[in-house]
């Protein structure tokens, strides 16, 4: 049973949630208080990601002609520039290289995993991400794992899905973000419109580091912007897909 103050703080989210608009129109407000962004990224990592391996990493970008050449890269929306600062989620396609060790030490020694589930993520989890040498193993997963999948139960590899799975983690890492700020009196515009080969130039990604998602953040010129959702109704599946249509 939910006690009175759960309610409370369900009911706090709830509004939380749906207050937060897109913003594209940001007041002049220069930068923001010290330590609130890395307070909104605090919040950012703590997002669950697959197997724990934390792919998202976050490019913060505040200097006004860095900004200016990121707007650039997004299109020239210009809620990239007019923000206080934008924040670039990068999702690293190489993480099991880069995280997948230090992570399991840490979670062994935190009690977060014991020595059972230990060796069933060193078994599967670098297998899964393995594209192979000269990526052979890629196209063997490609092929075959949607001829197995007729005979048994087959995850979706992220070897195959490499950016697919990316976007999964960066997306519940944003939404942590964004909630965040929206809870800070800040406001936030989720962003895919952008060339990713501009981004990636603009702030010097290395290779296999993926821009997925640019966040601009700061103060909102106007705090009366409405948006509609479609009724829960048309949405909501009770133990199995029934077609709905919006009437
Ligand atoms: C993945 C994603 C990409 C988006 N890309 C852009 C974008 O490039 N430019 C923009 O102005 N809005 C972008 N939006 C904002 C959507 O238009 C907005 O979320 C939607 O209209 C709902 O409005 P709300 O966020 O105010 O509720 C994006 C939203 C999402 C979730």
């Amino acid at each position: 049973m939910i006690c009175r103050m759960e309610t409370d703080d369900l009911k706090a989210f709830l509004e939380l949630a749906k207050s937060r608009r897109s913003v594209r129109d940001f007041a002049d407000q220069g930068v923001l208080p010290a330590g609130v962004i890395e307070q909104l990224l605090e919040a950012a990592r703590w997002a669950p990601s697959g197997y724990n391996l934390q792919p998202v990493h976050f490019v913060v970008v505040t200097d006004p002609d860095q900004k200016a050449a990121l707007r650039q890269a997004c299109m020239d929306q210009r809620q990239v520039s007019d923000a206080s600062a934008a924040v670039v989620f990068v999702g690293d396609r190489d993480v099991v290289k880069h995280h997948f060790d230090g992570v399991l030490s840490m979670d062994l020694e935190a009690g977060a995993v014991n020595s059972e589930y230990e060796r069933l993520l060193r078994r599967y989890v670098p297998l899964a991400f393995s594209t192979g040498p000269a990526g052979l193993g890629w196209l063997w997963k490609a092929t075959l794992a949607p001829l197995m999948g007729w005979f048994a139960a087959v995850p979706s590899m992220p070897a195959v899905h490499r950016r697919y799975w990316l976007a999964k983690q960066v997306g519940l890492s944003a939404m942590n973000f964004m909630l965040a700020a929206q809870a800070g009196g800040l406001a936030t515009c989720p962003m895919e419109g952008f060339d990713t080969r501009g981004v990636r130039r603009v702030l010097g990604l290395p290779r296999g580091m993926e821009p997925m998602l640019v966040v601009p953040v700061g103060y909102a010129a106007k705090t009366d912007l409405t948006k509609t959702r479609l009724p829960l109704a048309s949405l909501v599946h009770n133990e199995r897909w029934h077609e709905r249509h919006l009437r």
